[in-house]
C-alpha cells in the first residue's frame, strides 16, 4: 500500500514538472519559456544547474522544475502565509533549521534567500513521496489550524510554508533546500550557490534584488 502511494506520488511529479500550480492545485499552466532553459535529460541526471523564470508566478502560486531527477518547487509566498511563521515554532520539530537540511544562507525562519520565495526539493523526508501543496491559510481536514504548507498523503506528514516538518508525524526532518541563487529579480539558478561575496549569502532578503549584486 505504501509503495503504491509512493509510486503515485512520483508519477504525479513527472506529469506536473515545469508547470505553475495554483494554491488549490487546480490551475495548471505550462510555461514554455522555462522549458527552453532546461538542460538535456542527460545533463539533468548529472545534476546540471537549471535556470527557472518565475516572472509569471503570482503570489500564492508555485513553479515546479526538475533538477537532479528531483522535483524542485519555487513558491511565491504571500504576506498572509508568512505572518504565521513565528507562531508555528512550538508545533515544529526543527523550527530553527538546526539540522543540515539547507545551506547556511537559508538557515533562517524563511529558509530562503528572499523571504517571499521558498525554493526547495519537494520530497518527503519519511519515505520519499512528493507532498501536495496546500497553500491557503484555512482549516484543512488534516489540520484545523492550517496556515499553508505541504501535506504528504502517504503517511500524513505535514510541513509549514517554509517546508519545516511538524511534530507528531512520521517525517523526521525538514524538507531539503538545495543550493541556488537569484540571477536577477525573476530568474533562479537551481543547483548553484550564490557567488562569493554576494549579499545573497546573508539570506532572508526582502523585496526586489535590484541594486543587489548576484
Ligand atoms: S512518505 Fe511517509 S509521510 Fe511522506
Amino acid at each position: 500500500m505504501a509503495d503504491e502511494n509512493i509510486n503515485k506520488g512520483r508519477r504525479r511529479f513527472l506529469t506536473a514538472s515545469t508547470a505553475v500550480i495554483g494554491g488549490a492545485g487546480l490551475i495548471i499552466t505550462a510555461i514554455p519559456f522555462v522549458e527552453t532553459w532546461l538542460p538535456s535529460a542527460r545533463a539533468q541526471a548529472a545534476g546540471a544547474p537549471v535556470l527557472a523564470d518565475v516572472s509569471k508566478v503570482e503570489p500564492g502560486q508555485r513553479l515546479r522544475v526538475g533538477w537532479n531527477k528531483q522535483p524542485v518547487d519555487i513558491v511565491n509566498r504571500t504576506p498572509d502565509q508568512l505572518k504565521w511563521l513565528d507562531s508555528l515554532d512550538s508545533r515544529l520539530r526543527d523550527p530553527d533549521s538546526k539540522e543540515p537540511q539547507q545551506p547556511k544562507y537559508c538557515q533562517n525562519k524563511y529558509r530562503a534567500i528572499r523571504a517571499e520565495w521558498l525554493v526547495f526539493i519537494d520530497i518527503c523526508t519519511h519515505l520519499g513521496c512528493v507532498p501536495d501543496y496546500y497553500g491557503e491559510v484555512k482549516p484543512e481536514p488534516f489540520d484545523p489550524k492550517w496556515k499553508g504548507g505541504y501535506y504528504c498523503p502517504c503517511h500524513h506528514s505535514r510541513y509549514d510554508i517554509s517546508a519545516r516538518v511538524f511534530q507528531g508525524v512520521p517525517a523526521p526532518l525538514n524538507m531539503v533546500v538545495m543550493p541556488y541563487h537569484w540571477v536577477d529579480d525573476t530568474h533562479v539558478l537551481v543547483g548553484v550557490d550564490p557567488p562569493k561575496g554576494s549579499p545573497q549569502l546573508k539570506g532572508a532578503l526582502t523585496g526586489s534584488l535590484k541594486g543587489v549584486a548576484a
